[in-house]
C-alpha cells in the first residue's frame, strides 16, 4: 500500500429486511424537528412513506416535509430546501430515496446556515465547511451511488450547465443509513440497471489508477465479481432478495472510500458522464455506460497490464496464451458483452445528446490527472464523438 491515509467512516448501517425497525432507536439521538426529504413520489406508492411516517409520529417528531427532489438535484431546489431547513430550525434531515435525495440532503445540511452562496462556496470553490451542519440520516430506496455511506453530493446548476460533485467530510456524511433490500424491489428496471453500472464503474474508477501491489485492488476484484454475478440474477428476477441485497451491500462498499485507499483514482468516466448529465439531465449510470468503452479503449495503452489483469481476475478469462495487448482487449470485450447483457445504454444519442452539444459538454468536463492518461479537451471531444 502506497501513501499515508486515515480511514474513518462514521455512517452506521442497518441492513436487512427489518432494518427500518432501527429507525426509532436512531431518532432518539436528535431533536424534535425532522425534515423529511424525498423524490417524485415513488415512496408513497410502495409504502415506504407510510412506514417512515408511522415511526416518526410514534417518536413524537414534528415532520416538515420536503418532497420533489428530482433526479440530478438542482441548485434552485437546494436553495429552497436550505431556506425550509433554516426557517424551521431543523434538527435532523431524513432523506428517503436514492442518491439524488441523499446528495440533496447533504447539500441542504451545509447550505441552511451558510452565509455565503453555497453553490459558489462548496461546489465551485470546494471550501471546507465552517458553518453549522444539520445531521443527515437516510433510508435508501435505490442502489448505486453509495451516497448512503459517503460524503458525496452532486448538484446541477441548470443555468450554468454544470453538474458538480463535492465530497464533504465526516461531519456531513449520513449519521446512519437504513438498508432494506426489499425497498429496492419496486425500482424500475432502467434505474436498477443504471444503478448496477454505476456501482461497477465506481470500482473501475478506483481500480484503473496507479499500479502498485495494492490490497484495494484485490477487494475491488471481489466486489466486481459479486456485482457481475448478482446483476445477472437481478435482471432475470428483480425480486431475488439475495441478488438485490448483494448489490446493495456492494454499492455501499464501492464508494465509501475503502477501495480508494492507496489509489490515485481516475474518475474521468464520471467527469465526462456528469457533463453529459448537465446537458441532457440523463440518468447518471447510463451516462457512464455510454462513455465508458470509448474512454477505456482510448486510454488502454497507459494501463495495459492492469486491463490484462482485469480480464483474468474479474472476468475469468484464460489469458495464458494471449499477449498482454490481447488480454487487455479481451477484458474490455467481456465488459462490453456484460453491459449489453444487462441492458445499459451504449450510446450518447440514446440519452438525447446531439452533435451541437459536444463542445459545451467538453467545456463542462473537468480534466483530472489520477488515471493512466491525462486527457486534452480534443481527446474528450474524440471520446464523445465515438460515444455518440
Ligand atoms: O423520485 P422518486 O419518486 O423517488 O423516483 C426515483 C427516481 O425516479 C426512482 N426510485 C428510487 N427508489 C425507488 C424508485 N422508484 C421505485 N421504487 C423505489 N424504491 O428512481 C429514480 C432514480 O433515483 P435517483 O435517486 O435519482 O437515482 P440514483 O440513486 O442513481 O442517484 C443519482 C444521483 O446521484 C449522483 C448522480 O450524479 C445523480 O445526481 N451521484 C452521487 C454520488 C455520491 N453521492 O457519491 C456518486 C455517483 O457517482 C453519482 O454521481
Ligand atoms: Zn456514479
Amino acid at each position: 500500500m502506497n501513501g499515508n491515509f486515515v480511514y474513518s467512516n462514521p455512517t452506521k448501517l442497518y441492513f436487512g429486511d427489518n432494518a427500518i425497525s432501527f429507525l426509532s432507536e436512531e431518532l432518539r439521538n436528535y431533536g424534535p424537528k425532522v425534515m423529511l426529504c424525498y423524490g417524485g413520489g415513488s415512496i408513497k406508492k410502495n409504502g415506504i412513506y407510510d412506514d417512515v411516517i408511522r415511526i416518526l409520529k410514534d417518536a413524537g417528531k414534528t415532520i416538515i416535509e420536503d418532497p420533489g427532489v428530482m433526479s440530478n438535484p438542482t441548485t434552485d431546489k437546494l436553495m429552497e430546501g436550505a431556506r425550509l431547513a433554516r426557517e424551521n430550525d431543523i434538527d435532523l434531515i431524513l432523506a428517503v430515496g436514492g442518491g439524488s435525495t441523499i446528495d440533496y440532503a447533504k447539500g441542504v445540511s451545509v447550505s441552511a446556515w451558510c452565509k455565503d452562496d453555497p453553490w459558489d462556496k462548496y461546489y465551485i470553490r470546494m471550501e471546507d465547511v465552517d458553518n453549522r451542519v444539520i445531521p443527515v440520516g437516510s433510508v435508501l430506496t435505490m442502489v448505486g451511488t453509495g451516497s448512503e455511506m459517503n460524503g458525496g453530493s452532486v448538484i446541477t446548476n441548470t443555468q450554468q450547465k454544470l453538474k458538480i460533485g463535492m465530497v464533504f467530510g465526516d461531519n456531513v456524511m449520513p449519521k446512519f443509513a437504513i438498508l432494506n433490500p426489499k425497498y429496492t424491489f419496486t425500482v424500475p428496471r432502467y434505474q436498477m440497471v443504471a444503478g448496477i453500472y454505476d456501482i461497477f464503474n465506481h470500482i473501475c474508477e478506483q481500480y484503473f489508477s496507479g499500479d502498485d501491489d495494492n490490497t484495494s485492488d484485490y477487494i475491488s476484484e471481489g466486489l466486481m465479481r459479486s456485482v457481475i454475478h448478482a446483476s445477472r440474477i437481478a435482471v432475470k428476477n428483480p425480486q431475488d432478495y439475495e441478488a438485490r441485497s448483494n448489490l446493495m451491500w456492494c454499492a455501499s462498499w464501492a464508494l465509501n472510500t475503502l477501495i480508494g485507499k492507496g489509489k490515485s483514482g481516475d474518475w474521468m468516466v464520471h467527469m465526462i458522464g456528469q457533463a453529459v448529465g448537465a446537458y441532457t439531465d440523463a440518468t447518471h449510470g447510463m451516462t457512464l455506460a455510454a462513455v465508458s468503452l470509448p474512454y477505456y479503449r482510448h486510454i488502454i495503452q497507459g494501463g495495459l497490464e492492469k486491463f490484462a489483469r482485469f480480464a483474468q481476475a474479474v472476468w475469468g478469462i484464460d489469458t495464458s496464451k494471449m499477449s498482454v495487448q490481447q488480454a487487455a482487449e479481451a477484458g474490455l470485450e467481456a465488459l462490453e458483452n456484460w453491459m449489453k447483457e444487462i441492458g445499459v445504454v451504449m450510446s450518447l444519442r440514446e440519452l438525447g445528446t446531439t452533435e451541437d452539444m459536444l463542445d459545451g459538454i467538453a467545456d463542462a468536463t473537468f480534466l483530472l490527472d489520477g488515471g493512466y492518461k491525462v486527457l486534452t479537451r480534443d481527446e474528450v471531444i474524440q471520446i464523445l464523438k465515438e460515444a455518440l
